[in-house]
């Protein structure tokens, strides 16, 4: 074990310890479990992770150690779990499980006003629309910057209460140069994951496209790719498009697509959502990190998955708010694709900014395993983002870690609506 130092913490008594490490010492299966483990870091990284036993010795007495319930909530962020031994904090987990952070790839959370009314049609019979998306455009046009910010600020509040510390946010609802640019650069706020999603839907000024020249979709593409991808651009990791019916045919999505790679963004598609189409077909054919929803496969979708890098992002809470079959995970695992779980909060489709909810559902209706969820959730995301610092505890990655009031990963399945994160660090600070 390396040496403590001050302003290092220690979390020990680890009754199961997730590391999605596939290092020989684990345990077989996806999560790289460690039993009775401990996790130092410091400076906001992970430098060791190994028995609990190992580091008994090293860090005081029993008095020395301080058990998370019993924390004083003022002065939690400052001295998480702390005992005085040389300003090293130790956390006794007290048997508990800890996971790594979640990593949600695909959220939707800079907007204005809500669509619980949609929602609640939908749930008497009414069918999910791509142009519901509009009446969310006309309410985030009409909220002011900080308004805006505020929401947002409690989007990510919930995040990390959840248990997210890792967590990609689009642009989407502005779909004017002007309105796309002040979502990125709020986005870009909270987050280095940024996703510029000018090609979300036509707007309905370009829609109604009353024959006159400069209006229609191929006009609004020329706009996405022209001045609205030049002033998001700075501020984005990442290009999305929306390739599905009632939205973008392929080819405007590849022409958004190429010009946001030209642009030096990474590729990520929405498609399949509705029924098969073109999506995931060319998010495979332009190295997309991923294709998210993947609702709707052909089998040689599948198959082109199995054989490509990109991952296959699936979103259990829109087809639990929209009343749709749930994507088969089991279909795509199986074959060998990569599988990624995210909440892709937004307030038309999915209103959950919670992965255990996520996971739970994946669980009891896609066909995965805890473990399977579990990974998709935290090493599956952070894949979908492309970003190997995150999603795993090992030395070197971020120290990103949940505390669960739980003694198992399987907890967060089996316990479906109760609320398991009991703490949360991310780079090292305690921000819940
Ligand atoms: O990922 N599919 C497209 N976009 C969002 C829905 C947005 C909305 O309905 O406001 C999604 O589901
Ligand atoms: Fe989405």
């Amino acid at each position: 074990m390396p040496r403590l130092n001050a302003g290092a913490t220690l979390v020990t008594n680890i009754g199961e310890l997730v590391t999605n490490d596939p290092a020989p010492d684990r345990e077989g299966g996806p999560l790289g479990i460690v039993r009775d483990a401990a996790v130092l870091f410091e400076d906001g990284r992970i430098t060791w992770v190994g028995p609990a036993a190992s580091a008994a010795g090293r860090v005081g007495g029993e008095a020395a150690v301080s058990r998370p319930d019993a924390w004083d909530l003022d002065t939690r962020p400052a001295s998480p779990g702390a005992t005085r031994s040389a300003d090293i904090s130790v956390v006794d987990a007290g048997g508990r499980a800890v996971i790594p952070g979640f990593v949600d790839s695909h959220t939707h959370l800079v907007f204005g006003g809500d669509r619980a009314a949609e929602f609640a049609a939908r749930m008497a019979g009414r069918r999910y629309e791509a142009g519901g998306i509009r009446s969310t455009v006309a309410a985030t046009r009409a909220a002011t910057h900080d308004e805006l910010r505020a929401r947002l600020a409690g989007f990510v509040a919930e995040l990390h209460a959840q248990g997210t510390t890792t967590f990609e946010v689009k642009t989407g609802y502005g779909l004017s140069v002007a309105d796309e640019e002040r979502l990125a650069r709020l986005a870009r706020e909270v987050t280095e994951e940024v996703t510029f999603l000018g090609a979300h839907v036509v707007p309905a000024e370009y829609a109604d496209a009353s024959r006159e020249p400069g209006t229609g979709a191929d006009a609004y593409v020329d706009l996405v790719i022209g001045e609205m991808l030049a002033a998001c651009a700075p501020h984005a990791r990442w290009v999305d498009a929306f390739c599905e019916r009632g939205a973008f045919t392929a080819e405007q999505s590849r022409r958004v697509l190429e010009a946001g790679r030209a642009a030096g963004l990474g590729v990520r598609v929405h498609g399949n959502q509705l029924g098969e189409g073109d999506g995931v077909r060319l998010a495979v054919e332009l190295g997309a990190a991923s294709v998210d929803h993947c609702t709707y496969l052909s089998d040689a979708d599948v198959a082109a998955l199995a054989a490509s890098d990109t991952v296959a992002t699936l979103l259990p809470g829109v087809e639990f708010s929209t009343r749709q079959p749930y994507p088969d995970a089991r279909r795509l695992i199986d074959a060998g694709v990569t599988v990624a779980l995210a909440s892709d909060c937004n307030p038309g489709s999915s209103f959950t900014s919670s992965m255990p909810f996520c996971i739970a559902v994946a669980v009891r209706d896609m066909g995965m395993t805890p473990a399977e969820a579990v990974w998709a959730s935290t090493a599956g995301g952070a894949a979908a983002l492309r970003r190997a610092d995150v999603g795993a505890i090992r030395s070197g990655a971020a120290a990103d870690l949940v505390l669960l009031d739980a003694p198992s990963h399987v907890h967060l399945a089996y316990r479906p609506g109760v609320p398991l994160v009991a703490g949360v660090w991310k780079g090292g600070a305690l921000v819940s």
